[in-house]
């Protein structure tokens, strides 16, 4: 028999254990990638794959898989189900763990119900998706799909100056399988949406059926230290109020553009970072984003001719791409499967474009993927509220359950 429903009481159970690891002492969630508390949620997802009966691997960029596979369909590339469980600094309990631990239910639940799938089934919890202490961001499954060679990853610099490798191995999870070594047949990854427009226009699914280009660059402005009480305005070189108006032009640009871009400078620090000190450098980071490759990089031209127009004051200027995707388009036939698979569950979806990042957009470069998203409460992700009303997780998790009943082949 084909199972309709999962164990909604254990996906929400695995999901508050998960969200309880990495607390620190101030209540923050914090699980950045390769630390003690990535270390600790790690563990505590391997011990859930084993529980299941999976047989779990770990490759060399520390991306961890579970299988299950049968006699009849060992043969058969599998169907591969997953997210990340790394997170931002104070963040929300969902973001990448639902997409795990939805697609683990999956297979328990196709498994106690004795489902004969044709091909294998595996879930993935990519290294380091959120980027927020190793760049580029979706790092883990860009190495997956053999976009970055993993010499180069390994070597990858956190922002507190550990390096990727050691970190891995520090916790245990550099792996000693090649990254790539499952070869997807199809990925699906089951996501909350992280905005706001499910829950605004009352759609209970998101078939994603793009998601928007990502470009990261840090910016080094440096100017000349002098003396903040004696220093006219006139004969400063302030590189603190040089980067407070790029911030100021990136935002005008993309609220004047009547168009999806959007521009966030989300880390600056300032050298010497003193008082009475004019600034004598800045340093801070730029995401831009659009679903248009084209429009993209006007974008990145735009910025770099603000950066111009700085030197031509005075100003040195030093940039470093941190990060550069392409927008994605996913597989038209595995979306309309998502469609189709809410609507016979008399759930009202909308196809819809991945603001963020996903491992998926990297997965898709193997084999065909797509996303399902769920509605956010208030739109508010990367942050502690983050929120998903209990029946729109198991909702999605149970269209998820669809989708990979027929991608899998169970009859
Ligand atoms: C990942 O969360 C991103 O979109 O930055
Ligand atoms: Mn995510
Ligand atoms: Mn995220």
């Amino acid at each position: 028999m084909i199972p309709t429903t999962i164990d909604a009481a254990r996906l929400l159970g695995a999901l508050a254990d998960l969200g309880r690891i990495g607390l620190d002492a101030d209540g923050r969630r914090t699980r950045l990638a390769a630390t003690d508390a990535d270390r600790a949620g790690r563990d505590v997802f391997v011990a859930r794959l084993e529980a299941a009966g999976l047989a779990v691997t770990v490759d060399r960029i520390g991306n961890i898989f579970g299988l299950w596979a049968t006699e009849e369909n060992a043969a058969e590339p599998p169907l591969l189900l997953g997210s990340h469980i790394d997170t931002v600094v104070n963040a929300g309990p969902l973001d990448g763990c639902y997409g795990v631990l939805a697609a683990l239910e999956v297979i328990e639940t196709l498994k106690e119900a004795g489902a004969r799938p044709a091909r294998p089934i595996a879930v993935a919890a990519f290294t380091d998706e959120e980027g927020a202490r190793f760049a580029p961001d979706m790092l883990g499954s860009l190495v997956f799909a053999g976009g970055m060679a993993l010499d180069e990853a390994l070597a990858a610099v956190a922002t507190d100056g550990a390096r990727l490798g050691d970190e891995l191995a520090r916790i245990g999870y550099a792996g000693t399988v090649e990254p790539g070594h499952i070869r997807p047949a199809a990925y699906v990854e089951l996501h909350i949406e992280q905005g706001p427009v499910l829950e605004r226009e009352g759609f209970r699914i998101g078939a994603v059926e793009n998601l928007q280009g990502i470009s990261w660059q840090r910016v080094t402005i440096t100017g000349q230290a002098n003396h903040a009480g004696t220093t006219p305005m006139s004969m400063r070189r302030d590189a603190g109020l040089a980067a407070a108006r790029t911030v100021a032009f990136l935002a005008e640009r993309a609220n004047q553009s009547n168009t999806p871009t959007v521009a966030t400078v989300g880390r600056m620090s300032f050298a010497p970072d003193v008082i009475n000190v004019v600034p004598a450098r800045a340093t801070f980071t730029v995401d831009l984003r659009d679903p248009d490759e084209t429009r993209l990089r006007e974008e990145e031209a735009a910025f770099a001719a603000q950066l111009a127009a700085l030197e031509a004051e005075g100003f040195t200027v030093a940039t470093e791409q941190l990060a550069r995707f392409e927008p994605v388009v996913f597989d038209a036939g595995l979306v309309a499967a998502i469609e189709h698979a809410a609507r016979a569950r008399g759930l009202a979806v909308r196809r819809i474009t991945s603001g963020a990042g996903h491992d998926a957009q990297m997965v898709a470069r193997l084999c065909p993927g797509a996303m399902i998203f769920v509605p956010s409460i208030g739109g508010i992700s990367h942050n502690p509220r983050e929120a998903t009303a209990d029946a729109d997780l198991v909702a999605g998790a149970e269209v998820l359950l669809d989708v990979a009943v027929r991608l899998a082949g169970i009859a």
